[in-house]
Parts: C-alpha cells; structure tokens; sequence
C-alpha cells in the first residue's frame, strides 16, 4: 500500500498566515500540521508515499526532505496548477501503479492517526472508503448524504445547501478502481477535477464505497478559534522536557516544553505550552494553552492561550489572549505623545483592540 499526500494549493482560508507560506506548514504545537500526516503514514505501516507538490514545492521540499526523518521514502509529483483532488490522482498514476493508496491531504489534522482505519481497509478492500465527521459549517466542505442503513447515496462539494452536516475527511482509502473513475470525470464550477465527483461515479457503477465516521478533526477553514483550539488540544498531550536555560527567578508551572536554546528569564509560564527553539523570554508571563516559535522574542507581556510563529517579537504589551501572531511580526507599545494605536497590517489581517 501507498500513501499520496497532498501538499499543493493556494492556501487562501488562512490569510494572511498564508500569504507567504504553505498551509501544510502552519505548525499545531510547533509541528507543521503536515508532519502529524506524515507520522500517521508511517505509524500505519506504509513506507511508500508520493508528496504532490505545486506553487510552494520549495518550502516542502526543505522541510520534509527525502522523507527519512518519518521512516518514509518521499517521491515529490509536480502538479502544475490546482487543478483538483482527482487530477492529483491523475498525475500520480505511474507513481500509484495498481497499489491501494490512502490520499491525505496534507492541512488535514485527524486526532489518533489513521492507523485502524488503514488496517481495516487492508482486510475488507472495499473500492473506495472515504472518513467522514460532523462539522458547523457543511457548506465549506464535500458533504455525504448516507441512506437509514448508513450507506453513502450521493455526494456533493461544497454545497450551498447541505443535506447533512457530515463532511469529507480528507483522508480516503482507494483500490486502483479510482484511476477509471478519474478519468471519466469532468471539471466542476470551480475548474477543479474533483475527488468527491470521482467517489461519486463510482457509486453510480455500483462499486463498493465505505465511509466510517469520526470524530477528532480540524482543517483550515480560516477560522483561528479552531486552529487555536486543535492547538490547545495537541498541547494537552506534550511532556514536559527542558533543553534550553530559565534562570532561578522563572518559575514554571505544568506541563512546558522547553526547545533546545530557549532563554527563559525572570517569567511564569504554565503550561501545558511550548516555547520554541532559541526564543528568548523575559519578564513576562506565558499562559496555558500557548504555542511559541522558534527564534521569538517575548519581553514584558502577558500572553495566554495564542500561536506565536516563528521570529515574531512582542515587548510591553499586556494582555495578548486568543491571539495567533505571524512569522516575524513586531509588537510594541506606541510612543505615548500622541495616544494613538499605530498599525502596519498586512492585507488580510484582523485586529481587536481593547481600549
Ligand atoms: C477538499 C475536498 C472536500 C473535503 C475537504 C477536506 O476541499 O474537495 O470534499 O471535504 O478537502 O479537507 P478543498 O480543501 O479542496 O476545498
């Protein structure tokens, strides 16, 4: 068995943390959301993966190699424009061969991996199993409508009105059946050749598809509240470790995880958190649930339950909450003459202001 894994497209849901790096990549706990995919792979056994590659094919490159690091052998596909789910599948054909494959999309995040899934696809091979879970916002996703026994009678993407709320994972199980069905689809209205429409002509030829419904699943739909809740939810799960320096007027409290070279000096942090590789802490607090960066550099704030990317810099400011803050960001307190909030935002960005 093989695993293709998605890593193109524009990633235009998360802006503006997305204007200038792959949506694959915005790390959940410090971990680009890619790399949970990845290990899921290789935890349920499958060494082979193709990784398709577009606009971003650099950043991916650089950041998962040749795939060793996870205990898989990467071969990267070109896919020249986003044209589609299934022209991925397309594209892949030669790498595919007539293996079974699990596709992944890589800014797809399922809690507890995918390993008994995978397991039982092996033994039963249905034609295609595809993941389903129930979501608030069936609209953004490809949506199934299953018959009373819980058989999958039709599929739609993107819906304007739903007829369930039970989204596609974008996890599916394929034998080689989808090649034909691939091939024998046509573009939808938003010129993709679409996954969800292959499934659905397999259907309509009577081939066996499966769908098993889950719970645990977060994907970016532009919507930070839940990019900072899968967060919260990662970090309930990290150990406590410290490879950097907190001098004895810190005082740190639960679960923290400190990466190699952090300096953490005259603060309180409470976990459970994550302060990043060579990021410097000063006089400041760091609460629960909070992400930050490699490279960061937090001196008198308070910040609590927020995603700090890499390289940003935050001094004097108090209270930073709910927050996810991009790579390389600056704040700092405005001159006090004249009282005034001073702003260079990016296009795209939101900010509350509390005064
Ligand atoms: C794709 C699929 C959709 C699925 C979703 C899950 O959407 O077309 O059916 O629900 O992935 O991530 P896209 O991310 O291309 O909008």
């Amino acid at each position: 068995m093989k695993a293709l894994v998605l890593s193109g497209g524009a990633g235009t849901r998360l802006r503006p943390i997305t204007h200038t790096s792959a949506k694959q990549l915005v790390p959940v706990a410090n971990k680009p959301v890619l790399f949970y995919g990845l290990e899921a792979i290789a935890d349920a056994g499958i060494t082979e993966v193709g990784v398709i590659v577009g606009d971003t094919e650099g950043e991916i490159r650089e950041a998962v190699g040749d795939g060793s690091r996870f205990g898989l052998d990467v071969t990267y596909l070109r896919q020249d424009a986003p044209l589609g789910l299934a022209h991925a599948v397309l594209i892949a054909r030669e790498f595919l061969g007539d293996d079974d494959f699990v596709m992944y999309l890589g800014d797809n995040f399922i809690v507890g991996g995918i390993t008994t899934l995978v397991d039982g696809f092996r033994e039963d091979r249905p034609d295609a199993q595809i993941l389903l879970t129930k979501v608030p916002n069936p609209t953004s996703f490809g949506v199934a409508e299953l018959d009373v026994n819980g058989m999958v009678v039709a599929l739609e993407e993107k819906p304007a009105e739903p007829k369930s709320d039970l989204a596609l994972v974008g996890v599916y199980l394929f034998t080689a059946a989808i090649h034909e069905a691939v091939r024998s689809i046509t573009p939808s209205w938003r010129g993709e050749l679409e996954i969800t429409h292959a499934i659905q002509w397999l259907i309509d030829q009577s081939h066996d598809v499966r769908s098993t419904t889950i719970s645990g699943y977060w994907k970016d739909t532009g919507n930070v509240t839940d990019m900072l809740e899968v967060n919260r939810s990662v970090l309930e799960t990290i150990e406590a470790c410290c490879e950097g320096t907190v001098d004895e007027h810190t005082e740190i409290i639960g679960r923290v995880r400190i990466e190699k070279g952090a300096q953490i000096t005259g603060s309180r942090i409470v976990g459970p958190a994550i302060i990043g590789a060579s990021t410097v802490i000063s006089d400041s607090y760091i609460g629960p649930s909070t992400s930050v960066s490699e490279g960061c550099r937090i001196q008198d704030c308070e910040v609590e339950y927020s995603i700090v990317l890499r390289g940003a810099s935050l001094a004097g400011v108090r209270r930073v909450e709910a927050s996810l803050i991009g790579r390389d960001v600056e704040v700092t307190p405005a001159p006090r003459n004249p009282s005034a909030h001073r702003l260079v935002l990016g296009d795209h960005s939101k900010v509350q202001i509390s005064s």
